[in-house]
């Protein structure tokens, strides 16, 4: 190896604290022979049983091993914190920061020369781009790809997306509580993430498209003997990385992140991607503005044909030839010159890129819409910005005007939203407060208000609603989220009455609220704040820390405010 070894500084540096190094080292059957002149790579797996999505990457990281060994590095797994977007309450969400924080920690802390992450739940793939920007070693990721498609009376179903359809069914009484019971058996069939284009395909589609996992990688199916061979490529490639100091400074660079939004406005991808990205962004002390999103929105076409927006599967996006067919198509609309994992630019990586089923990957001349598939709105509703998936919504809905059903909290939706008694029509509003980051806190998936029973036996599938939350990737309908400040926060949103009039235009980028501002000022006067029951703990310093939606929802403590700051390395002298 031609570098300075990071992991050296532990192995050869000062002679009381090496020979502890080494020590430790072969009490693990590692004797120098295995590490000296060679780089160690850390595995950072976010395996748990708690996570049936990232089930698959025990086998995953054994694959990396065998790569590493392959190309003279010495690995060496850890386990961090698994982000199971099912299981954690109230929202994975509320752990994302927590999670990127053990891994850049535990990379900091240790004699690691370079990293392959391992992710794909939805959050996980986030929280380790954030800690690989902040801890600038050479890294890159690889997920454990979608699961594989379940079929329900002889149809193929969506993870997510199905469920809330046919929830909708059930309450509405169009399906029978027992073909609920035979839809869960079948929906989540076997290890991987889910199979629709939600947050987790999203976001690692996005990893391939900024530059840091393999090309093609991230829609091969979990149970796919190619991911195994890519998994073995990634542990060949990190060691060659660390040879080339390759970083994630020199990937995620303002012009990787505008390729990623375009890659996301594309592929009709989850609203969730919008924080995210602007969260890895920040790590890197880039601003990444909503007004960008929407900015590039109008000039890139929406292109992709998977469900919640469209009608497949990722198992039809991969055999389409997955995101290296949809950067293809995207082609000069992107920046070809960007570096990425390979120590190739994202235009050399696509040279044999090519699509091979138009019906899942349109061509640019034949999207299924000129522009993109979100927008960004403001107004006194939503000063700094809110999202709206237009992709997945009603057309008809997207220029409203109508009166609000206020919902104060979740849990008073959950109570009223089926009350016969309940003040709504198929142009009301629904609105739900004090459920965006600090409010619950965690900024959980509750955006997706269900539409209220006695609208759905009416026969109405779809109704504007407004909350400060986010919703699933696999969701659907006119839902308008992220709205900035959160009420929790004093935003417009924490004073809006029942029958208030709100107004959503889409194509004007418009959300407004019809209430003077004199009224809304007598309002705000007498406004205040909610009281939390998180008096300590994690929770307590997420709802201190914790930045707006508009911002990325990091920890205002782990974003750099300068350059000095994004550079600052700790020392390593004296850690013993
Ligand atoms: Fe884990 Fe969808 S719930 S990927």
């Amino acid at each position: 190896m031609n570098v300075p070894l990071r992991s050296a500084e532990w192995f050869a540096g000062r002679p009381e604290l090496a020979f502890q190094h080494r020590s430790s080292l072969r009490s693990m059957g590692i004797d120098p022979s295995h590490y000296e002149g060679r780089p160690v790579i850390g595995i950072a797996n976010s395996w748990s049983e708690l996570n049936n999505c990232n089930m698959n990457l025990r086998e995953v990281a054994e694959a990396v091993k065998r790569g590493v060994l392959a190309a003279g590095g010495l690995p060496l797994e850890f386990p961090t914190i698994s982000l199971g977007e099912e299981m954690m309450k109230p929202s994975a969400m509320l752990y994302r920061n927590l999670m990127a924080m053990d891994v850049e920690e535990t990379l900091r802390s240790n004699p690691i020369d370079g990293v392959v992450l391992l992710c794909n739940c939805d959050k996980t793939t986030p929280a380790q781009l954030m800690a690989a920007a902040s801890a600038n070693l050479p890294a890159i990721q690889l997920n454990g790809g979608p699961r594989d498609v379940g079929r329900w009376r002889g149809k193929p179903v969506g993870s997510g997306t199905d469920i809330w359809k046919h929830w909708d069914d059930v309450r509405a009484g169009r399906i029978s509580r027992s073909e609920w019971d035979d839809l869960e058996a079948c929906i989540s069939c076997g290890a991987g993430s889910c199979n629709t284009m939600g947050t987790a395909s999203t976001m690692t589609s996005l990893s391939e498209a900024l530059g840091m996992m393999l090309p093609g990688t991230a829609a091969i199916p979990a149970t796919d003997s190619r991911r195994i061979s890519a998994a073995v490529e990634t542990g060949r490639r990190i060691v060659s990385m660390v040879e080339e100091d390759l970083r994630p400074e020199s990937i995620l660079t303002p012009a990787a992140f505008d390729n990623a939004i375009r890659t996301l406005l594309a592929l009709g991808g989850s609203t969730n991607a919008v924080v995210h990205l602007i969260a890895i962004a920040g790590r890197r002390n880039l601003d990444l503005p909503l007004a960008r999103f929407d900015e590039l929105s109008q000039s890139i076409p929406f292109l992709v044909n998977l469900s919640p927006s469209g009608e497949f599967l990722m198992d039809r996006f991969f055999a389409a030839g997955g995101v290296p067919a949809v950067l293809a198509e995207l082609g000069d609309l992107l920046d070809e010159d960007c570096l990425s994992v390979t120590g190739q630019t994202l235009g050399e990586n696509l040279v044999d890129a090519k699509c091979y089923d138009r019906e899942v990957i349109r061509l640019r001349d034949e999207p299924i819409s000129e522009t993109g598939s979100l927008a960004v709105v403001t107004g006194n509703l939503a000063p700094h910005g809110a999202v709206i998936k237009t992709s997945a919504a009603s057309a008809k809905l997207l220029e409203h005007r109508g009166r609000a059903v206020v919902f104060n909290h979740y849990q008073d939706m959950l109570d009223r939203i089926d009350d016969p008694e309940l003040p709504v029509d198929a142009d009301s509003v629904l609105v739900l407060k004090h459920a965006g980051p600090k409010g619950v806190p965690g900024f959980p998936e509750w955006g997706m208000i269900p539409v209220p029973k006695k609208l759905l036996e009416q026969g109405v599938t779809d109704i504007v609603r407004i909350s400060d939350s986010r919703m699933s990737g696999t969701s659907y309908g006119t839902v308008v989220l992220h709205l900035s400040p959160e009420a929790a926060a004093g935003g417009t949103l924490a004073l809006v009455e029942e029958g208030d009039w709100i107004e959503l235009d889409v194509a004007a980028r418009k959300l407004h609220l019809d209430v003077t501002d004199e009224e809304l000022k007598l309002r705000h006067d007498v406004w205040q704040p909610p009281k939390t029951a998180h008096l300590r703990g994690y929770p307590r310093l997420y709802i201190d820390h914790v930045l707006q939606a508009h911002e990325g929802c990091d920890f205002d403590f782990l974003r750099p405010r300068s350059e000095e700051e994004l550079q600052f390395v700790p020392p390593l002298v004296g850690r013993s």
